[in-house]
């Protein structure tokens, strides 16, 4: 069975998908988390974030390796975990420009439909349900106000004990542009696809999402039976 989730920034996707994920235990892949990757190659490697040749060729030398991990998964560039690293707001604020290269998503698409090939999987992006896996058994487009999104950020980092460097304005401001040009890039931009069922978690609890999310597959799982 193919689970694909997408929706815009901090919706939640990653959260509920790796609870699902548990539950079922299906194999989880958080496409965004490859995006990342191929960001922190290219600032590694001192490139423009719009050098798409030479990220493609640095992309090449190091390698990313997504491998199960105790927290979801683990991502690994040139052999070292990367997880963290990943994250950072620089890496956040760049990750938009190096995805929208068109031979950067061909190679990563490239990549997820073989990890998704032989098993159970639940994957999380922009464009799963759209162009990855366009004949998903379930699409979930997962949304919620820019507001509660930039909310719950702080929250998340609040919990963690990570020092806050922004307001909730500062990050919802952010939030909104990244979601921008998400979605008006050239190739596969974020957009809800057609079979997709939309759940807006503005008011809703995690529970809550990951119960509607059970309840489509078991649907699904019937209806195949
Ligand atoms: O977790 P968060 O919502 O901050 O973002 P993410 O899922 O880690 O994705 C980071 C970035 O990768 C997104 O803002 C997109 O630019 C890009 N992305 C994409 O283009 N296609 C995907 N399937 C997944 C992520
Ligand atoms: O993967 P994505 O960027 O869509 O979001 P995330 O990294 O899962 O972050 C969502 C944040 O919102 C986490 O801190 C969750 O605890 C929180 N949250 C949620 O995911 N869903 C709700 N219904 C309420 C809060």
């Amino acid at each position: 069975m193919q689970v694909a989730i997408d929706g815009p920034a901090s919706a939640g996707k990653s959260t509920v998908a790796k609870i699902v994920a548990g539950k079922l235990s299906f194999v989880y892949i958080d496409t965004g988390a490859m995006y990342r990757a191929c960001t922190l190659i290219a600032r590694n490697h001192g490139l423009a974030y719009s050098d798409e040749a030479g990220i493609l060729k640095a992309i090449d030398q190091d390698g990313i390796v997504l491998e199960p991990g105790e927290n979801g998964q683990k991502v690994l560039v040139a052999g070292e975990d990367v997880s963290l690293e990943i994250r950072t707001p620089e890496i956040t604020a760049n990750v938009s420009e190096v995805s929208a290269l068109p031979g950067v998503r061909a190679k990563m698409v490239e990549l997820q439909r073989e990890l998704a090939g032989s098993t159970d999987v639940i994957m999380d992006g922009r464009d799963i349900g759209t162009t990855v896996l366009p004949n998903a058994d379930v699409k979930i487009f997962l949304v919620a106000s820019a507001r509660s999104r930039a909310e719950r950020r702080m929250l998340d980092w609040q919990q963690k004990g990570i020092e806050a460097k922004q307001t909730v304005e500062e990050i919802e401001a952010d939030i909104a542009k990244r979601d921008y040009l998400d979605s008006h890039r050239e190739v596969s931009p974020l957009q809800k696809a057609d079979d997709a069922i939309e759940i807006d978690s503005t008011n809703l609890t995690i529970d809550q999402v990951v119960d509607a999310i059970l309840a489509e597959i078991a649907k699904k799982r019937n209806n195949l039976n």
